[in-house]
């Protein structure tokens, strides 16, 4: 069994071999650029970790889980476009350091390239088919949330319930369904497929909450995305959702206000939000959100019957989401 940090570093060795070193280079090389970024990689860790619970060799999730991240970028690099966004792990984002249509054409050959790395997965028919399923759900629950969040930015009604289901969408239910697919290579039983799954929704609920909280709280000098995009762009989060219940009239008016008009410069916009966010203390009541998923998440890893020892990556990598600065 390899330990999360054993994990990590075969499964980097596997994918500083795959690469993409092809005509047209301005095609191909935003994928390599964008890959040579690193990032966590936190999804394929996730199917290694998942696969590792059942079966015991390896090598054999690596494509699966490979799929997963290349198609995780490939939503970056659209993401960052939709979203106006600066800066991607700490450099420049593909659409800033190329173009828009580079951003959207390269995005693509990614998407094509997850495919072709999941078909060439070394299972049995059935298997294949069942992780092309899955793996076709959550691409296109990952659109709708995408989709949501972005009519989001332009409605005033949004609730909290809808943007929790939006989160689950665009985020939460692409770590199950990472954890999910490793199961299946695995060929776990449909109740340990469940609750790896569940564990994994819970869980990408609480990473995103993380991820919205850094994105007003982190420190720019490392958090590697531009602090204030958020608010920014009117994103409806749970810091914004909740503040406008739990300050005062005037207070909740003023934040309304600044996701309203034009008139204010961005800096200042962002001040001000992240004011009215202090007095409303919404940190702490997010972070609280964010520990309820957290255990909602341990009591489906705690259903799964196999020996505890098994599970000690899973444990780890869920305890760093919740703390992480990046
Ligand atoms: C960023 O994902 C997009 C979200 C769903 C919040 P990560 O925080 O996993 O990004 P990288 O891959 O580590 O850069
Ligand atoms: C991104 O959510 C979700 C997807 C890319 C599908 P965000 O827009 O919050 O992610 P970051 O903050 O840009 O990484
Ligand atoms: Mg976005
Ligand atoms: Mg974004
Ligand atoms: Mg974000």
């Amino acid at each position: 069994m390899q330990t999360l940090s054993q994990i990590s570093q075969s499964f980097g060795n596997y994918i500083t071999k795959q690469t993409f070193e092809k005509e047209p280079i301005a095609l191909y090389e935003p994928i390599t650029y964008i890959l040579s970024l690193g990032g966590k990689r936190i999804r394929p860790i996730l199917s290694v970790a998942a696969y590792q619970l059942f079966a015991d060799r390896v090598e054999e999730v690596y494509p699966v889980a490979f799929t997963v991240e290349l198609f995780h970028n490939f939503t970056l690099m659209h993401d960052d476009i939709m979203d106006d966004a600066p800066l991607r792990r700490g450099k420049a984002t593909v659409h800033t350091k190329y173009n828009v249509n580079t951003g959207i054409l390269s995005g693509d050959a990614m998407l094509i390239l997850a495919y072709e790395y999941l078909t060439s997965v070394s299972a049995d028919i059935k298997t294949v088919t069942k992780l092309i399923k899955v793996f076709n759900k959550v691409a296109l629950e990952v659109c709708e949330g995408q989709q949501f969040d972005i009519n989001f930015e332009k409605i005033n009604k949004v609730t909290i319930s809808e943007y929790l289901r939006m989160i689950e969408l665009k985020t939460a239910v692409l770590l199950a369904a990472a954890l999910e697919m490793g199961a299946i290579v695995a060929n776990a039983s449909e109740s340990d497929t469940e609750n790896i799954y569940e564990f994994g929704r819970n869980i990408g609920i609480a990473f995103q909450l993380q991820d919205d909280i850094l994105d007003t709280y982190g420190d720019s000098a490392t958090f590697g995305k531009k602090v204030g995009g958020d608010i920014a762009q009117n994103k409806k989060t749970y810091l914004y959702l909740k503040s406008l219940e739990l300050l005062s009239e005037t207070d909740a008016q003023q934040l309304f206000d600044c996701y309203n008009t034009s008139d204010i410069a961005e800096k200042e916009k962002i001040e001000k939000v992240k004011t009215l966010f202090d007095k409303a203390q919404i940190r702490s009541h997010a972070e609280t959100l964010q520990q309820e998923y957290y255990e909602k998440a341990m009591s489906h890893l705690n259903a799964i019957p196999v020996a505890e020892e098994l599970k000690q990556p899973l444990y780890q990598i869920a305890s760093e989401l919740m703390i992480r600065k990046v």
